[in-house]
């Protein structure tokens, strides 16, 4: 199976810039809170552990497209 390249579908691609904010307290808030057209919050169903365990994979695929 192909790795998830993060470039959405329903939602926009992850691994672009981000329009509510690259630092890890704003991606923080975009997933725990939501965002104004369409980003569920995921808070409730998460936890805070969990939100920045999913963050840190967001952050390793963005990571990981900066290579050469
Ligand atoms: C837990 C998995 C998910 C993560 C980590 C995630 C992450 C994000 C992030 C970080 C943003 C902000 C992008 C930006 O700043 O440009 C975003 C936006 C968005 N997400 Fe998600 N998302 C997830 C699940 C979902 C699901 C399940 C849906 C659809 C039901 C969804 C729909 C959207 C939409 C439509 C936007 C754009 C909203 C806007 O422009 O206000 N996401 N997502």
């Amino acid at each position: 199976m192909p790795r998830d390249t993060l470039k959405g579908g329903v939602g926009p691609d992850l691994t672009d810039h981000l329009k509510y904010g690259e630092t890890d307290d704003k991606k923080y808030q975009s997933i725990a809170k939501g965002t104004p057209n369409g980003m569920p919050a995921f808070e409730q169903q998460l936890g805070r552990d969990r939100i920045w365990r999913v963050l840190a994979y967001v952050d390793s695929v963005r990571e990981y497209g900066k290579k050469p």
